[in-house]
């Protein structure tokens, strides 16, 4: 049922300091009434809504599904006693609003995610498979390259019960899960394959987000990306480095309010026939990284929202 990651909304207390950070991360920003909105340049889709509130906290997930899987999703959602409501913000993107076991707000739209228009990045040239013939990877130009995110791919979500979690998004919402660390920190891809993940959970006190992920061009996007805010002041928390779950090249920067974003890119992709795929349930370490330039910062797994 649930396909896509449509967009997230946050509470936080200066709309003007998430202004600052995510148009220098890379994204565009608009007002949408009060709140402030950002999207991916060359791409007709909201990311991420900026509420203003008394104090940071990820507000709603907005989760894409198709005509036939609304209706299937309502009829689960009554069936497993969760009440469908109205929009609990102002601003009404459409669509059905719910809580999830833990009283955080989910909204579903029937709606795809929407491609990007940005020019494809330069094929990459691998041992045996040498795609780039005759034609320049990097010029003089390049030094000018700013990261250009094309699209927010996933978030993991803190939760104090990472089980109860994945049985209400798995069995209710129709997702699946690709790879898990025990009930610390799972991996959920949508029902029709695509990313490694769009929604993950990882243990905590309470609920909060973690990190939210945007998928850049290339490895290059990544770094020049994460110095240019690390350059800015912003704290460098983890990265470069590769995944094992996902597989994604990843750097990770604190924002504002002591959440995480991370650029990344290459990240595994899970077909709908997903017989040959066999979850792993390791240690969180050994989902973590094959390998980073340097240990993840202090606090890097720590949820810093604020219980209600
Ligand atoms: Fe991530």
């Amino acid at each position: 049922m649930i396909r896509s990651l449509l967009h997230v909304g946050m509470t936080v207390p200066d709309l003007e300091a998430g202004r600052s950070f995510y148009q220098l991360f890379g994204l565009e920003s608009h007002a949408s009434g009060s709140d402030l909105v950002f999207r991916c340049a060359n791409r007709e889709q909201d990311q991420i809504r900026l509420m203003e509130g008394p104090k940071k906290r990820l507000s709603y997930i907005s989760l894409g599904t198709d005509d036939v899987g609304m209706l299937t999703l309502k009829t689960r959602l009554e069936r497993a006693g969760v009440r469908i409501t109205e929009t609990p913000f102002r601003a009404d993107s459409g669509g059905i609003w719910f809580q999830d076991p833990h009283g955080d707000w989910v909204n579903v739209q029937v709606e795809q995610v929407i491609s990007s228009t940005m020019p494809a990045p330069p094929e990459v040239n691998s041992p045996g498979q040498y795609r780039r013939i005759g034609t320049r990877a990097c010029s003089v130009e390049s030094m000018q390259k700013r990261a250009r995110p094309r699209r927010l791919g996933h978030l993991i979500k803190f939760t104090p019960d990472v089980d109860r979690s994945v049985a209400f998004y798995t069995e209710v919402l129709g997702m699946k899960v690709s790879d898990r660390a025990h009930d610390i920190l799972a991996f959920l891809r949508g029902s029709s394959g695509g990313d490694h993940h769009i929604l993950a959970f990882a243990k905590s006190t309470h609920t909060g987000l973690h990190h939210l992920s945007f998928e850049v061009g290339d490895i290059d996007e990544i770094e020049i990306g994460a110095q240019t805010l690390i350059r800015a002041g912003y704290e460098d928390v983890f990265g470069l480095g590769r995944h094992v779950g996902g597989s994604n090249y990843f750097h990770y920067i604190r924002d504002p309010w002591n959440s995480l974003v991370e650029y990344f890119w290459d990240i595994d992709i899970i077909p709908e026939d997903d017989s040959a795929w066999i979850p792993l349930n390791v240690s969180p370490e050994e989902l973590t990284a094959v390998w980073a330039a340097k240990p993840a910062a202090p606090g890097f797994e720590l949820n810093f929202e604020l219980p209600d």
